[in-house]
């Protein structure tokens, strides 16, 4: 056995004792990271139960989700903290701390089905199902847990400690993947909410469109009912007031000249009909047949033969217009002979001028009876009416009449290009 000298001794003993303290300190040291690792495990807890006393769906998603990712880097010891959501089959970094920034890829619904019921993984598992998570990250550790909520993946908790770092202790799996089931609730519901708020958006503007559309349709019944108002006033009523005119007159001669008494008789009996066949029409919502099949000229004529004072008829070298136009100038017409019959007096006559000029459609009623102070003399239903009318179709009604001399109604109305084919 060789002898061994005193210095030799004390060099073994010191290296003896530097490997001794080596051990121990590492000891020490990984008994303090324990601690220091069930201390910040312990503090998930606050983390978890703020987060979730957070999630009452006044405060906006994001901003929790970035109080919750600020935490949990903070009580878990981490370099950064993430969160990713998934939807419509891409990836997206919506929140990390320290802010990374945006990033984004495509995943195959497969890949999805598989992360969403993947458990809490390590690299080695996002190297094959999720490589682009991994991008940009130098060598460090990771642990992923998959958000997902019924099967469907909604996104990722990332929590990431740099290359040389200890690894998370097992434990933090759990407490990650309770975050991330109600980091997948607070996900879900929000998206229930946005899609919620999206179908009250809808229903809003369905019903927005439904109140416009029922305007439209009080107005349109409105129109109507003034249009079928005109047309029985302007119409039917000239037969009424012509019947009540000749039977004042049977009465008055029946005594006198029981022969022309019988003849008005019997010519009533012949308009009563007439207005019947009017209102039969009006009642159907049908313009005036004659109007219709032979025009304005042999409507006017017909008409004339009706008026209570003598009419005569200039409409020859018209042609045939859109109905509308036609129906604005024949009942004008036929109010204006109504009131010469209502207002000019014995003995006066009518005549009717119906032409066309250039582009435009010229009509004219001229009685030679009692006239009108025009300023002063209020509007009936009647004129306003005839001014509607012709307003309608781009003419306005010109009334020109003084006391005793007459009365002259008018309109030209110009024949556009939409409104010269019938
Ligand atoms: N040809 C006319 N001769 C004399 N006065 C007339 C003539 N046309 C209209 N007037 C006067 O103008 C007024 C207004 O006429 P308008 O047709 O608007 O009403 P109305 O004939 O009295 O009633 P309705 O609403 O039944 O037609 C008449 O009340 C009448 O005083
Ligand atoms: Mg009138």
């Amino acid at each position: 056995m060789p002898q061994l000298d005193t210095g030799t001794l004390l060099l073994g003993a010191i290296l003896l004792a530097m490997a001794l303290a080596t051990v121990a300190y590492v000891a020490v040291t990984a008994i303090r990271g324990q601690r220091r690792d069930a201390a910040r495990l312990g503090a998930i807890g606050f983390v978890r139960s703020s987060f979730a006393s957070r999630l009452d769906r006044t405060i906006p998603l994001n901003e929790v989700l970035r109080d919750m990712t600020e935490s949990l880097r903070r009580n878990l010891g981490l370099d950064a903290a993430e969160v990713w959501t998934a939807s419509a089959g891409v990836l997206e970094r919506t929140v990390s701390d320290p802010e990374r920034g945006p990033a984004r890829f495509p995943l195959t619904p497969s890949d999805e089905s598989i992360v969403a019921h993947a458990p809490v993984s390590g690299i080695a598992w996002a190297k094959v199902w999720l490589p682009a998570v991994l991008a940009g990250r130098n060598g460090a550790t990771v642990r992923i847990a998959p958000v997902s909520h019924t099967g469907h993946l909604l996104g990722l908790i990332v929590a990431e400690r740099r290359a040389g770092a200890p690894a998370l202790p097992g434990e933090a799996d759990g407490t990650l993947k309770e975050l991330a089931r109600e980091v997948g609730v607070a996900i879900n519901n929000a998206r229930l909410d946005s899609a919620l708020e999206a179908t009250l958006e809808d229903l809003r503007q369905h019903a927005e469109a439904l109140e416009a559309s029922r305007a439209r349709i009080v107005a349109a019944a409105d129109a109507e009912r003034r249009r079928i108002e005109r047309d029985i006033h302007d119409g039917v009523q000239q037969y009424l007031v012509a019947i009540s005119v000749k039977a004042r007159l049977a009465r008055q001669m029946s005594e006198r000249d029981p022969a022309r008494a019988s003849r008005l008789l019997e010519e009533l009996g012949q308009e009563i009909s007439k207005a019947l066949d009017e209102l039969r029409t009006l009642a159907h919502g049908i313009y005036p047949p004659l109007l219709a099949s032979e025009g304005l000229g042999a409507a006017m004529v017909a008409a004339s033969r009706r008026a209570v004072i003598p009419t005569q008829v200039h409409a020859d070298g018209i042609g045939r217009y859109p109905p509308e136009l036609e129906a604005a100038v024949y009942f004008c017409c036929l109010e204006a002979l109504q009131n010469a019959g209502k207002y000019a007096g014995e003995g006066a006559t009518a005549t009717v001028r119906i032409q066309q000029e250039n582009d435009k459609l010229v009509f004219e009623v001229q009685d030679s009876g009692a006239g009108f102070d025009v300023t002063s003399q209020g509007r009936g239903a009647g004129m306003t009416n005839m001014m509607d009318r012709v307003g309608a179709v781009g003419g306005s009604l010109r009334v020109e009449s003084s006391p005793g001399g007459g009365t002259t109604v008018g309109a030209s109305i110009p024949l556009r290009a939409a409104l010269t084919e019938p």
